[in-house]
């Protein structure tokens, strides 16, 4: 297709992937293929969920362009043979008349708990024309009442057991569990499942997080022997906190087994005083200063039946927590990834040192053979120091180490359980003998989102930050957004998490994930509508800096943005509404001044207070609009008004109108008034050249911000038809850039701009400068979302061609299907490959070179444009136009042809003189 261009190799992969990917054709059917990508809550196929109405989602094909939905019929059945009969006996939604064919919530009989649904869809398209049903999908609801929990709360020493004797075979087993901790679980010698880290951290004290099993297959007739290790995990590990909570004394479990045998008798294990308990290998283990590990204290057989029992105690009933029981319905943490060692050095007499070659969070396996009671020691850092010893200056005060101690007689194999680091190399000393690099492999761990969307340019510089911005990104998820993996922090810092939300969306599949934070979120709410700075809270204030605070509305918004995810609003909106009040009370001439942290790591500083008091009107303005997409008029008005107040004060307090400065003028200062339209009319160009100036003249294209301007500044930057500028900050080396920390080896990004090796605030694995990545997409790719086009209903496709860059694409698998652009421009000519999903519709606005006067546009093989006008013809596409790219102050207005389509894949060429 673009053969004769030089595209880099990850351009080229993002090609393939749409060919291959989005191409509606190869199905040998005519018309609407049967649906596909089924979600449940998001979720593939999911156990033991608890919401009462589930919302289904499925993704449509058709070979033809310009498709949509129509209607649909969904049937939900509790056999399967059923609803291979077309048979919904649960519900029969009938064929409803809609285009909706995501957040279509079940309507049928009351779900009940520990049951198993299956479903499938089809629909009807513009001609009214049915596709075939969909392949069966199921999901399973667990335990929807706390009465259903039988069991007790339950800890001891590391080691849990229990043992049952079952005279039938198990026809159907699951397993309900949670912990105050870190949990696992075995049976009958298996480990059950591959979550690790599990459950995910709450605040446990409101809420825990079970997950479900089907643990059918691994029971057997006859003996049977349950055991559970126990890890402290965030339960156990405090920070300062003036008062601790009993639920975080020491580990607790809480399991339910119910089992179907054979004969139909139904049976239900419990966590309880009858399980024992044991000291077991796990001498400490902590999320920051990892485990100690004695493989001498292994008592083989424990997890299996008929171990000797004799010297275990009985297991101690403990108050656990009065909080609720939750499902968690969000992808767990799991070993992702499996890294082999790089390089492997011996920096000094029995100190190993090996590179990874990647920083990440996870752990090590290690292979070792040797005398029984070797320890042998793996610390981790991010950075070595010139003499190749490893520099842990950045992990602060975690310890950040696994100590393995040998059984002895024969090759021994170890992983740790409950602790996981953020590192690029491991420092091993007691090794007997000398390690050779098959001794390590890095085992990489984060909550397993699926990647979603890929971005590649001609400039490679582009397509390496973006790789560690991922990078950064997927190891910094671990159950919570975290602001760093590796030292004495790994907080759900909430500026961290808003910042980086639009990227993360963009790059992983993060709807179950956040619908999750954004329930903790609401869990830390206080009576009088505070949040926190980090959730669950552990560090920092009640009640939150406003910048950080923010993530409550804005992640809810961005979750409607990407997701179309309308419940999300409906379930927040009490929250949010008491939450904006909340700064309301303290903000009683509409400027909010409160503020600890405003623009973080900036280079030069914006008064606190100034950021705080333009969050207030954005979260106001965002409430305002929840209001209105709810039908609360009323509400709606009462914001929009609020905010308008709020946008005057803003200006009066810290607007010079005489030059268009905000505050002291910074970047961050000028970039938050312009993106959130606070700038009187007369003061737009004034304050908008400021912005040039200071980054063109003053900083000679260097960004100054902290985290929060550099989030707004370069989308800003495109608005304001500077999208050559924001490209070249973008890929600025010097410093402070992204490119600069590229030029010194970053793999993923650092915390400040600044290169640093200090012991205070430097971490090498911060995702929050990251926030560019959601550019990438918008501006290069030019993958945006309609303003009333939540969910991709409505794609705007606007990529700016900038300098001199030959290519860029992305491609994003939204909940309606993939959406992708790529682009090609060489002068006088520009290619721009579209895919626009059924179902939705694109407006897609390609730039011309503005000195072109004559253009001839042509899709595929036809064309689409000519002398300024509009050739119809072509199937899919509806119309098309003359327009300007940008509203700009500064730039020349560049002209752009702006075509209407329906779905399909499109291959644009513009060509001109
Ligand atoms: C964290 C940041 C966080 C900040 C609050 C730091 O220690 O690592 O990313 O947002 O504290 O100012």
């Amino acid at each position: 297709m673009f053969a004769t261009r030089a595209v880099g190799n990850a351009l080229l992969a993002v090609l393939l992937g749409c060919a291959t990917i989005a191409s509606p054709l190869g199905s040998a059917a005519e018309g609407p293929a049967p649906p596909t990508k089924m979600r449940c809550e998001y979720l593939v196929n999911p156990l033991g969920i608890d919401v009462r109405q589930p919302r289904f989602a499925w993704v449509l094909g058709h070979t033809e362009r310009g498709q949509k939905q129509t209607a649909y019929q969904i049937l939900v059945a509790v056999r399967l043979e059923s609803l291979n009969q077309d048979k919904g006996e649960q519900w029969d939604s009938t064929k409803v008349s809609s285009d909706d064919s995501t957040q279509v919530a079940y309507a049928g009989k009351p779900l009940e708990s520990g049951r198993t649904y299956y479903w499938k869809v089809r629909y009807w398209d513009k001609a009214g024309k049915a596709s075939p049903y969909s392949q069966p999908a199921q999901f399973e609801v667990g335990l929807l009442s706390r009465e259903e929990w039988k069991g007790a709360w339950i800890g001891g020493d590391g080691l849990l057991r229990k043992e049952i004797n079952l005279a039938e075979k198990v026809v159907r087993a699951r397993a309900y569990v949670t912990a105050l901790g870190y949990y696992e679980l075995r049976i009958n010698g298996e480990k059950v499942g591959n979550n690790v880290l599990d459950p995910a951290w709450t605040t446990y004290e409101k809420r825990a997080l079970y997950t479900t099993y089907d643990v059918s297959p691994y029971f057997q007739r006859g003996p049977n022997a349950l055991g559970v290790m126990l890890g402290g995990g965030w339960a156990t590990l405090h920070i300062d906190e003036p008062k601790i909570p009993a639920v975080y004394k020491s580990p607790a479990l809480l399991l339910q087994i119910n089992l179907e045998l054979e004969g139909g008798k139904q049976l239900t294990l419990v966590s309880d005083a009858s399980w024992k308990t044991s000291r077991g290998p796990v001498v400490s283990d902590s999320v920051y200063n990892g485990e100690v590990y004695d493989a001498r204290l292994e008592l083989p057989g424990w997890d299996r039946p008929g171990c000797d029992v004799s010297a275990w105690s009985a297991a101690k009933v403990m108050g656990g927590t009065k909080g609720i029981l939750s499902a968690q319905m969000m992808p767990p943490i799991r070993v992702v990834d499996t890294m082999v060692p790089v390089s492997l050095s011996n920096p000094q007499p029995g100190v190993y040192v090996y590179d990874l070659g990647q920083n990440f969070s996870g752990w090590v396996q290690l292979r070792v053979n040797g005398p029984a009671g070797t320890a042998v020691q793996m610390r981790f850092s991010e950075l070595l120091y010139p003499n190749g010893m490893i520099n842990r200056e950045t992990i602060r005060d975690a310890k950040s180490r696994d100590i393995y101690i040998l059984r002895g007689g024969g090759p021994e194999v170890y992983e740790p359980r409950f602790t996981y680091h953020g590192f690029r190399y491991v420092e091993v000393t007691g090794y007997p003998g000398a390690p050779s690099l098959d001794s390590l492999r890095g085992k990489v761990v984060n909550t397993a989102v699926e990647p979603t969307g890929s971005f590649a340019a001609s400039n490679p510089l582009l397509n390496q930050i973006q790789k560690i911005i991922r990078w950064g990104q997927s190891t910094n998820l671990h159950s919570v957004p975290t602001d760093c993996d590796q030292r004495n922090e790994r907080q759900g810092w909430m500026g961290d998490a808003q910042v980086t939300a639009e990227e993360a969306m963009l790059n992983f599949d993060m709807a179950a994930f956040y619908t999750n934070f954004l329930r903790d979120i609401r869990d830390v709410q206080g009576e009088d509508g505070t949040i926190t700075d980090t959730v669950p809270h552990k560090y920092g204030s009640r009640p939150a800096d406003p910048a950080w605070g923010t993530a409550y509305p804005l992640i809810a918004w961005y979750m409607y943005q990407q997701y179309g995810d309308r419940r999300i609003l409906e379930e927040h909106y009490e929250g949010l509404k008491k939450y904006v009040e909340f700064l309301r009370s303290r903000a009683p001439d509409n400027i909010l001044r409160y503020s600890y942290y405003g623009d973080w790591v900036a280079i030069e500083q914006t008064p606190g207070e100034y950021v705080s008091a333009a969050y207030y009107y954005w979260d106001v303005q965002i409430l305002s609009k929840v209001a209105e997409i709810l039908g609360k008029s009323g509400d709606a008005q009462a914001y929009a008004q609020l905010a308008g107040q709020i946008k005057e004060a803003f200006n009066r307090a810290f607007l010079n109108p005489a030059t268009g400065l905000y505050a002291n003028g910074t970047q961050t200062a000028q970039t938050m008034a312009l993106y959130l339209d606070l700038v009187p009319k007369e003061q737009a160009g004034s304050a908008a050249s400021n912005l040039y100036k200071d980054i063109v003249y003053k900083h000679d294209t260097h960004v100054t911000t902290g985290f929060i301007g550099v989030k707004y500044l370069l989308p800003l930057l495109t608005r304001i038809g500077q999208a050559d500028i924001a490209y070249d900050l973008a890929t600025q080396t010097t410093y402070p850039s992204w490119g600069f920390m590229i030029a010194n080896g970053a793999t993923t990004l650092w915390e400040i701009w600044q290169q640093k090796v200090g012991p205070s605030m430097n971490s090498q694995n911060h995702p929050m400068l990251g926030s560019v990545g959601a550019w990438f997409y918008q501006t290069l790719g030019g993958i945006n979302i309609d303003a009333n086009g939540a969910g991709y209903r409505r794609i705007v496709i606007q990529p700016q061609i900038v300098r001199d860059l030959a290519s860029a694409g992305a491609t994003v698998d939204t909940v309606r299907g993939i959406v992708s652009c790529t682009w090609t421009h060489s002068p006088g000519k520009t290619t721009l490959e579209v895919t626009v999903p059924v179902n939705s519709e694109a407006k897609i606005v390609i730039p011309k070179d503005n000195e072109m006067t004559e253009v001839t546009i042509k899709e595929g093989e036809r064309v689409v444009w000519d002398n300024g006008r509009f050739v119809p013809g072509v199937e899919g596409i509806v119309n098309a136009g003359a327009g300007t790219n940008q509203t700009s102050f500064l730039a020349p207005l560049q002209r752009t042809v702006v075509f209407e389509v329906g779905s399909g894949h499109y291959l644009f060429t513009l060509t001109g003189q």
